[in-house]
């Protein structure tokens, strides 16, 4: 299955309820302010989902325009943030002018894409010269053996799942793409398995084999998972870069 279909799939099928867990998933990360936004400005994000990431720009930019591959997720964006300037479409191919955005942002999306770079070279075509391109996405710790069992237990939990990477991967896909980095911020937070997966939008066998390899391998996920009663806690780690043409 090509990696586009397989994420339409899971996404298609997750919307409603992934909306509703990740509401306020963003609200301790301070992405507007990290993000240099002016009031006059135009905002896209690339890979929007529901909009829950896209909606903190609300009252902060002139315009908030936002794409995604999946319609169920566009469906529930627009019914739950009808302010928002909604377009179905490819990262890889973003149909926007070039330097027509103040500010591309993405997250939570590239690590459901194998080869970002291209991606990352369109969202720097379309902020142009004067824009800048801001990305935020889960990372893991910089031990490679951590990464690939974090990595594994990930695409248990969700087949689109391609690579989640360390803050250094991000530094080299950012620079490799013609852009200079002009900041960037690293979050930790905890989180717990039962708000990761919630029984309405994961399958139970899912949750069980994400269960059972916690288990075995928890501690080689470098994901700090402590067992609290039936449940699990984790720690969750964040990073925003902005950038702008090298
Ligand atoms: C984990 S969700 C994040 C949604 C939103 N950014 C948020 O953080 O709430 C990932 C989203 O990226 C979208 N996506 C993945 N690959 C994409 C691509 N190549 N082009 C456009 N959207 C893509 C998926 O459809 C999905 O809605």
């Amino acid at each position: 299955m090509s990696e586009e279909r397989a994420i339409q799939e899971e996404f298609e099928r997750a919307a409603p309820a992934f909306a509703e867990r990740t509401r306020g998933r963003f609200d301790d990360l301070p992405a507007t302010g990290f993000s240099r936004v002016e009031s006059h400005e135009t905002v896209l994000e690339v890979g929007c989902g529901t909009g829950n990431f896209l909606r903190q720009f609300r009252g902060h930019a002139q315009r908030l325009i936002g794409l995604d591959l999946t319609a169920g997720m566009l469906g529930v964006a627009k019914t739950q943030h009808p302010d928002l300037g909604l377009v179905q479409g490819n990262a890889r191919r973003l149909p926007f002018a070039s330097a027509s955005v103040d500010l591309v942002t993405s997250a939570q999306a590239l690590h459901h894409i194998w080869d970002p770079i291209p991606v990352v070279m369109e969202m720097r075509r379309v902020a142009g010269p004067q824009g800048r391109v801001m990305v935020v996405d889960q990372h893991t710790t910089e031990s490679y053996e951590q990464a690939s069992f974090m990595n594994q237990l990930e695409a248990i939990r969700d087949p689109s799942h391609a690579v989640s990477r360390p803050p250094s991967a991000f530094r080299i896909i950012i620079t490799s793409s013609g852009l200079e980095i002009v900041d960037e911020h690293l979050w930790e937070g905890t989180n717990r398995l039962s708000q990761w997966m919630w029984p309405g939008e994961f399958p139970e066998e899912r949750i069980e084999q994400v269960r059972g390899f916690i288990e075995k391998h928890g501690p080689e996920t470098g994901m700090d998972w402590e067992r609290d009663g039936d449940d699990w806690v984790f720690t969750r780690r964040r990073m925003m870069i902005l950038a702008r043409r090298a």
